[in-house]
């Protein structure tokens, strides 16, 4: 699609945003807000108490930025009820089912409205605890593909990979073209990946833990370790270093 046509695509359209705090996706909302002002809802899903804590996160940590400055100067006093028209701000958390939404009713009335689903919450912080990294980037992945399955008219589910994909893919051409994974499939063709091993291992690793009377700050310190252990022995973490560099130089 030429951005014209993806323009087009979504007047009128009603979409639903996940980590709408993060980098990517508070750059995919100020786009489509200000190229496409037709568009006719975002929904934006982020972690909070409750809506107005979400509502109060949203205006101050993405529409009150910088990055917003071009659509502010456009519409000038008209920004701000621009915004209210057209952005609901959602509490949730991508690491339960449901995306964490509590509200039955606004719950229903998203699955019924949504034209597209874009899922960019994660967490970034690479060497965190295997046990959060697994719920947010794992199940996360998992509960936003389930919702997307329970709408009912969803023409796209974008997922942002956590994941480095490329890894040393050619670059001769200047194009890295997609294919789609295996499942099991990883970087290194000499290792497979079982999501349902790796969560039983990440189990008994817990249960090791609390039988040993292990305190939180204990607890943080080995599911980190666990987690590294378990990226080098799939050799996740050479391949993507690797890759990660071939892509600065590129860049
Ligand atoms: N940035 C890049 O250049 C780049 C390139 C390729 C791929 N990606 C991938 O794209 C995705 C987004 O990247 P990013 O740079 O935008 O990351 P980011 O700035 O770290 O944003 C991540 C967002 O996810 C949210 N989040 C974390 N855990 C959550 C949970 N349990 N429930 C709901 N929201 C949650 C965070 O919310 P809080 O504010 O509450 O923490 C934050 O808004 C990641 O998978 C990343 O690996 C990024």
């Amino acid at each position: 699609m030429n951005s014209g046509n993806m323009q087009d695509f979504f007047k009128g359209k009603t979409v639903l945003v996940t980590g709408a705090t993060g980098f990517l996706a508070k750059v995919f909302v100020e786009k489509i807000l200000r190229i496409q002002p037709e568009i006719q809802k975002l929904y934006l899903l982020l972690r909070a108490s409750n809506s107005d804590m979400a509502a109060h996160r949203l205006q101050n940590e993405v529409f009150e930025i910088d990055l917003f400055r071009v659509l502010r100067a456009e519409l000038s006093e008209d920004f701000n009820s621009f915004i209210s028209k057209k952005v609901v701000a959602i509490a949730g958390d991508v690491a339960i089912e449901n995306l964490g939404i509590k509200d039955e009713k606004l719950k229903n009335e998203i699955l019924e409205e949504i034209d597209v689903l874009v899922h960019s919450a994660a967490s970034t912080k690479f060497d965190d605890r295997f046990d959060i990294l697994m719920g947010v980037n794992t199940k996360g992945a998992l509960h936003a593909l389930n919702f997307a399955k329970n709408c009912q008219k969803l023409k796209a589910f974008v997922h942002i990979s956590t994941a480095y994909v490329c890894g040393n893919a050619k670059y001769e051409d200047g194009i890295v073209r997609e294919k789609a994974f295996e499942m099991g499939q990883s970087l290194k063709k000499t290792s497979n990946l079982d999501i349902h091993t790796e969560m039983k291992l990440l189990d008994n690793k817990i249960a090791e833990l609390q039988a040993m009377n292990a305190d939180e700050n204990t607890m943080k310190f080995a599911l980190k370790d666990y987690g590294m252990e378990r990226l080098v022995k799939l050799f996740f973490y050479l391949e993507w270093l690797s890759g990660y560099i071939s892509k600065i130089y590129f860049l």
